[in-house]
């Protein structure tokens, strides 16, 4: 069992600066966890205090039930894969990924085994005679990967390990990574500040901002229930759009109107009832791109807001295109169907899909809308089994 609990962790580095605060985090034991969030977040400090690299200014880190506070780095059953690979030039891939193992006295033939098992998994068996100035970049990676597999450790800590490879050599390693972790059955933390890997490998992800945790999901309830605004606005290509405005009470029922008075989006009962407070008052309306539609599309849509709004720029993605639009004060993004006419400088009538819609605290940015704990607890039933379970 390597389940990792952080309980009121607190980091504050030797001049004050404050790099995480109260963070509260419960991993299960062979779970997947992705730490993301824009540079300077915490995310690093987080990971290094789970490896022992990092004293903890206040709380309790704990791994496997066994409080680790204290704990030095070699005995907490870990292993960490960098960024820079940090691979020993003058030693070939073999060493490399042996030395961890031989630095703690493993029998050779226990060490051999390993290393073939791990280079198998990975793929790089023929390479082990090689040093690694004589391999890709995404080979050097696979071995860092390796030398960190053949330790078994408990929980594996990783440190955007793909952030040096291309675009296309990306992809491919975070299936590997996906397949790696069903194969192997082991807790894993991953740090990044790529969205679409966070979204991609991650069983649940911890989105942090300026050293808080700010919501731990699935990723798709992290789409649909974005806690607040800071979680809505970083989860999503393009970002989702949002527009500020009062609420209307009309009846028993409420309207947004959007400042300006253009912009009108009738709000369903079910919402209505969360929004009571709010009527009268200034509010934030949430939009993501995909949920604005052209007319024709836009038929289908059962709470459909009539919005007409001047197309600024046009991006073509191929199957798609983003469009920049501006109706009075505002400015937001639609994504279009390629086929759809679309033409700069021209006004254009869209349909907002009511249904689709968040609302914010204008000022706290809290999502008022939102069904989801800030905390969502881990689905055990979705965890890989343990090879022989
Ligand atoms: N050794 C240190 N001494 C003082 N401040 C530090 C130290 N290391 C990090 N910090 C500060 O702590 C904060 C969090 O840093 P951290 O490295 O955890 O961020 P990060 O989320 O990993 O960012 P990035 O995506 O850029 O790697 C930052 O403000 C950073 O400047
Ligand atoms: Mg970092």
């Amino acid at each position: 069992m390597a389940d990792v609990v952080l309980k009121d962790v607190e980091k504050v580095y030797a001049g004050g600066v404050k790099a995480v605060r109260g963070a509260h985090l419960q991993i299960a034991d062979r779970e997947f966890v992705v730490l993301v969030g824009p540079s300077g977040c915490g995310k690093s400090t987080t990971l290094r205090m789970i490896a022992g690299l990092e004293e903890i200014s206040a709380g309790t880190i704990a791994i496997g039930g066994r409080v680790v506070n204290d704990v030095a780095p070699k005995d907490r059953d870990i292993a960490m894969v960098f960024q820079n690979y940090a691979l020993y030039p003058h030693m070939t891939c073999f060493e490399n990924m042996a030395f961890g193992l031989k630095l703690r006295h493993f029998p050779k033939e226990e060490i051999r085994k390993r290393v073939a098992d791990a280079a198998q998994i990975l793929g790089i068996s023929e390479l082990l005679e090689r040093k690694p100035k004589a391999l890709s970049g995404g080979q050097r990676q696979r071995v860092a990967v390796g030398r960190a597999i053949v330790r078994k450790p408990d929980v594996f800590l990783f440190d955007e390990p793909l952030s040096n490879l291309d675009a296309k050599l990306r992809v491919e390693m975070r299936v590997e990574l996906h397949k790696l972790h069903e194969r192997l059955a082991t807790t894993m933390i991953y740090v990044t500040h790529d969205q679409i890997e966070a979204m991609t490998l991650g069983d649940r992800i911890v989105i942090m901002d300026q050293g808080e945790i700010q919501q731990v999901a699935s990723p798709l309830s992290l789409y649909d229930e974005p806690y607040n605004r800071f979680v809505a606005s970083f989860i999503g290509t393009p970002a989702m759009n949002f527009l500020d405005g009062v609420l209307e009470a009309k009846g028993d029922a409420l309207e947004f109107v959007g400042d300006g008075g253009e912009v009108r989006v009738p709000i369903g009962a079910e919402m209505a009832k969360k929004l009571s407070d709010h009527a009268g008052k200034p509010i934030v309306l949430g939009i993501r791109p995909e949920h604005i539609h052209d007319e024709a599309s836009g038929a289908a849509v059962k709470a459909a807001a009539k919005v007409t709004a001047k197309v600024e720029v046009v991006e073509s993605l191929g199957d798609q295109k983003v469009v920049y639009f501006a109706q009075g004060a505002h400015t937001f993004i639609g994504k279009l169907d390629a086929h759809v006419p679309v033409e700069s400088g021209r006004p254009m009538c869209l349909i907002f899909d009511a249904n689709k819609v968040h609302f914010f605290e204008k000022v706290q940015g809290r999502n008022l809308t939102c069904r989801v704990e800030r905390y969502e607890a881990p689905d055990l039933a979705k965890l890989p089994q343990p090879v022989g379970a």
